[in-house]
């Protein structure tokens, strides 16, 4: 074994990555961090470990600044509306967290500042003036997400300055062609600023000691990431911003600076130890500084260059600092074959679904970590989380638990039976309780909570296999003896049920735990087959999941697809405009105002009405292909404009004597194009 397999934590600091608050969270958000951040810290603590698993809003740059000009509110509202909305979302989702705190509170902006300042004043920092785009109209530096323009690799015309969404090349600012300033729609031009730089180059032999020496035991996708951004060289990082959000540049003569969101963002893991210290009574550095205490990092795999290579150089140069034992990162989860966007509404959002499945919270904490993006990236979709819920929950789990409870009750009053003599099958059942913990243990501290679940479950499903095939019910006649002997081993798995699934579904083992009259044991409980007492009372059942029914899903379904359509929508781009025409090109077209009088479908067609218009001049006939469009008792009586001088056409042997002007809208859907007030038939339009 390795010195390091052998170094015993006595302290546990356990971050979840500081959401944005600049919308509310969704499932991607709780199956990559949040829900397995929750279960190895509920797993720690069921062991009695000392561990403070820390988050809070991420309260600062652009993203703020840019949802606040979307919403036409300053940043302060929006971070005060979404930092309210998150914390609850997490609440209820039972993501214990010691403290949430948030990057905008008082005891950040100091804990940030001192930070900068102590690397300063050791001199960590490279000061360097530079060319950045500068809107002159508004007086501001631009973000690189606050300039647009033409992308240089597919032509599409909104490309950021980090990134073209049409074709997903990430760009700089410099590459756009015809780049515009956001703010004002003008053209930036280049103006020095000075900045501050973290020197990564200085500490790669450091950082390769560390990761690629040091923690080989790292997920493969967040070792490879890192080996691959180490071995193509690191450039100094600016830790500083031309902003008025965020935390102010603790110097002189730095009006308009602030700390780049990625310096002060991690900075809030500390600084929301302290104010949890604070509240508790105990010293912060202990969960900071000391050699026995393992801080681990819970985080996307969007992160990982953050908080594997910035964050722990950040530490490394203060120096009074411990860096990451882990970064279990895990990839994205994808919502129905696509990427989940919170600027496309594409996601499952945790407060929609509390209110469309109340009280369900462990269904989708199920169904997140049974198919959780741990190696690659996954699909979530409501057909599974059906199936899952159905098959697994309610077949399986459910099933088991019910069936031990209320035979328990019908038979012996609902008192825990004896234990008597054991049959093989008896014996196996008993043996996979005591087998638990070497199955489930190991598991989750690899952070491997999918398989770590599967074998919880492998009880339920051992427990229900076996009441299937000692069938108590039949014995009870005959042998009652038997009938409790079988009974209380099913009792013992539903008691070591409440322990295993634990930190996996909450709400479910609470209720458990409260059905079966016992308290919470400790994690060292687990695979003991007799942590109920013969004799003992239990209450009454209640189900624990419930069937999902297809109208369910297919509502939500239906919900997404709307989404899609919405957004199909808002995607679509006129069509470019024609070659020019002179003004009498245009002046040879006769177009006037006329009333429809009367309107009728052309039989054998669908699309195609035949219109009798007053032109004030004659009264004519036209056939117009609106008929998907409107129904002809809907259109009599409205005025319209008719290219007049259009030359009669034959259509499906009609006359038609010119053509109804119409305007379409992004959807395809046609409207008349008419005068603003009514005006006399036949009145000219040019
Ligand atoms: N807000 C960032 C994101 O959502 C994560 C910040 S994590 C922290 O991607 F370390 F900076 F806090
Ligand atoms: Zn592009």
């Amino acid at each position: 074994m390795k010195e390091k397999d052998l170094k015993t934590f006595n302290r546990y600091t356990i971050t979840a990555a500081l959401p944005y608050a600049n919308g509310p969270v969704h499932i991607g958000h709780l199956a990559g961090v949040y829900v397995p951040a929750d279960i190895y810290t509920r797993f720690l603590k069921l062991q009695g470990k000392d561990a403070k698993f820390i988050c809070g809003s991420d309260e600062h740059g652009v993203a703020i600044t840019m949802r606040a000009r979307k919403e036409g509110i300053t940043p302060q509202a929006v971070i005060d509306k979404y930092h309210h909305l998150i914390k609850d979302s997490f609440a209820q989702f039972g993501i214990e967290f010691d403290v949430y705190s948030r990057t905008s509170a008082p005891i950040h902006h100091e804990t940030a500042s001192e930070f900068f300042t102590h690397l300063y004043n050791k001199d960590e920092f490279v000061e360097e003036v530079s060319e950045q785009f500068f809107d002159e109209q508004e007086q501001q530096f631009l973000a690189d997400r606050y300039i647009q323009g033409n992308c240089p690799r597919c032509g599409h015309e909104n490309a950021y300055g980090d990134q073209c969404e049409n074709c997903g090349s990430t760009l700089s600012p410099e590459e756009l062609i015809n780049p515009r300033s956001m703010l004002s729609g003008a053209t930036p031009i280049k103006k020095e600023t000075k900045h501050w730089y973290l020197p990564l180059d200085k500490y790669e032999p450091w950082l390769r000691e560390y990761i690629l020496e040091g923690h080989k035991d790292w997920k493969n996708n967040v070792y490879g990431q890192c080996k691959s951004w180490i071995e193509s060289g690191l450039k100094p990082r600016a830790v500083t911003r031309d902003l008025d959000w965020g935390v102010p540049v603790p110097l002189k003569d730095t009006t308009g600076k602030v700390l780049y969101v990625w310096f002060d963002a991690p900075i809030g893991y500390i600084s929301a130890t302290r104010e949890l210290a604070q509240k508790e009574g105990f010293d912060w550095k202990d969960y900071w500084c000391k050699s026995d205490t393992k801080l681990v990092h819970f985080i996307g795999k969007d992160n990982i260059v953050f908080h594997c290579l910035i964050f722990p150089s950040m530490l490394k140069a203060h120096g009074d600092f411990i860096w990451a034992d882990q970064v279990p990162a895990n990839e994205f989860l994808n919502l129905e074959g696509n990427k989940i966007s919170t600027s496309r509404n594409w996601a499952v959002w945790l407060h929609e679904y509390l209110i469309d499945f109340p009280e369900k919270q462990d269904v989708l904490r199920y169904v997140l970590t049974a198919n959780a993006p741990e190696t690659k990236d996954n699909d979530f979709t409501w057909k599974d989380f059906q199936a899952r819920n159905n098959n697994e929950l309610v077949a399986i789990l459910g099933n088991f638990v019910n069936r031990a409870l209320v035979l328990t009750h019908k038979y012996f009053e609902g008192k825990v039976p004896v234990l008597g003599a054991l049959s093989d099958l008896d014996n196996q059942s008993i043996e996979a309780i005591k087998a638990v913990p070497a199955s489930v243990t190991g598991s989750i501290e690899q952070y491997r909570f999918r398989e770590a679940l599967a074998n919880a479950m492998e009880l339920a499903r051992i427990g229900n296999k076996y009441l299937a095939e000692r069938e108590p019910w039949k014995l009870a006649a005959t042998d009652i003896e038997a009938t409790g002997t079988i009974l209380n081993v099913a009792l013992q798995i539903c008691a070591n049920l409440t322990v295993v699934l634990e930190p996996f579904l909450p709400f479910t083992t609470s209720k458990l735990r409260a059905i079966l009259n016992i308290p919470k044991y400790n994690w060292d409980s687990l695979g003991n087959a007799e942590l109920l007492a013969e004799g003992h009372q239990i209450n009454a059942p209640a189900l624990l999941f419930n069937k999902i029914e297809d109208a369910e899903i297919e509502a939500q379904i239906a919900k997404l697809e709307a989404t899609k359509e919405a957004n199909a929508a808002a995607e679509k781009q006129p069509l470019p405009l024609k070659g020019s025409v002179t003004f009498d090109d245009f002046g040879k077209m006769d177009i006037r105002v006329a009333t429809i009088t009367a309107a009728e479908v052309v039989p054998k067609t669908k699309k195609l009405l035949k219109l009798t218009l007053d032109t004030g001049i004659d009264t004519r006939t036209v056939v117009s292909g609106i008929a998907e469009h409107f129904k002809p008792e809907e259109i009599v009586g409205k005025q319209v404009c008719l290219l007049a001088n259009l030359a009669p056409r034959e259509i499906k042997n009609i006359t038609s004597q010119g053509m109804i002007l119409m305007a379409e809208d992004q959807n395809g859907k046609l409207q008349f194009v008419q005068p603003g007030a009514p005006v006399w038939n036949g009145g000219t339009v040019n």
